[in-house]
């Protein structure tokens, strides 16, 4: 909770209730998503109105009534006060997406990993995204390096659909390729040995599509490979991270940069690894 709504809240809700409620929430566009403990569902409407008396951006508030799951990483979402819609218009690093937030992934906490990638793109690169929701990364990506192209793959239409409106809104119709489909099938059929740089932010599978990112790389390039990891007090998220890749990849490999991009959960982190591939020799 920001300091704001916890003072907002303060002669509202009790100490105990102010506690429980989770540490932040997002606000995409002009939707607040917010995650409410069970025990204070019926302080939703208060908590809600808090957020927008407080926060006048926000014209819809939205409970996530799911954690993301499913072949298309959505959830469900229930809507709370103010205009009923998962539809918006976000903004960062000089781009404009289109979201809607019932249909297909999004998530603000990776504005900053988006632009860390981004300028790391150098010029006449080709880049395949294997994963690529509705456009974030690859737009992000072909506006800083407007002398590259992103093959963008998605599997869920609904995604598809948004990063063409997205490719439109941002005038990066000649750099940013969409695809629809299974970044397997697709890479097997079309997109074998192209890349200078594969992008696998899909943390849950992308060790399971290591074999396919390989495929779509040049001899000599590199994967941004995420993935979760669970870490006890004692452990290093990186040190885990790498033995996981050591024990999968048995190929020339460097790693560039390792990094914690953000918590998902108590002990859960998600990271991204910089690989720098080598079957040149
Ligand atoms: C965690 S989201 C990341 C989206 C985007 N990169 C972002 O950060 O906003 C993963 C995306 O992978 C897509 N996806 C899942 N399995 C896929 C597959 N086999 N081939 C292509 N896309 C897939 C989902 O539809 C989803 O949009």
């Amino acid at each position: 909770m920001t300091k704001m709504l916890k003072r907002a809240l303060e002669n509202i809700l009790t100490i105990d209730e102010i506690k429980q409620l989770y540490g932040s929430f997002d606000i995409i566009g002009d939707i607040a998503v917010i995650k409410i403990p069970d025990a204070l569902l019926d302080k939703k409407f208060i908590i809600a109105k808090a957020i927008m008396d407080n926060m006048k951006p926000v014209k819809t508030v939205l409970r996530q009534v799911t954690p993301v799951s499913g072949d298309y990483r959505t959830r469900e979402l229930e809507h709370i006060l103010g205009e009923d819609k998962t539809l918006t218009l976000y903004k960062e690093h000089s781009c404009i997406f289109k979201v809607d937030l019932a249909k297909a992934y999004f998530s603000p906490r990776l504005s900053t990993e988006r632009i860390r990638i981004a300028k790391k793109v150098k010029s006449g690169e080709t880049i395949v995204n294997m994963f690529t929701g509705i456009g974030s990364f690859s737009i992000v990506i072909a506006k800083h390096q407007p002398n590259s192209t992103v093959y963008s793959i998605d599997i869920n239409p609904d995604a598809y659909d948004l990063m063409l409106e997205n490719i439109k809104l941002n005038k990066v119709f000649d750099r940013v390729i969409p695809l629809l489909g299974d970044a397997k099938s697709i890479i097997q059929d079309s997109l074998r040995g192209i890349a200078d740089r594969v992008l696998m932010p899909l943390p849950e599978k992308a060790i399971d599509y290591f074999d396919v990112a390989l495929l779509a790389l040049k001899p000599k390039g590199v994967i941004h490979y995420y993935t979760h990891v669970h870490a006890s007090k004692d452990e290093d998220p990186i040190e885990k991270a790498v033995k996981e890749v050591e024990e999968r990849l048995r190929l020339n490999y460097e790693i560039l940069e390792a990094r914690i991009v953000r918590d998902v959960g108590p002990r859960w982190h998600q990271l991204v690894l910089d690989l720098l591939v080598n079957r040149e020799t």
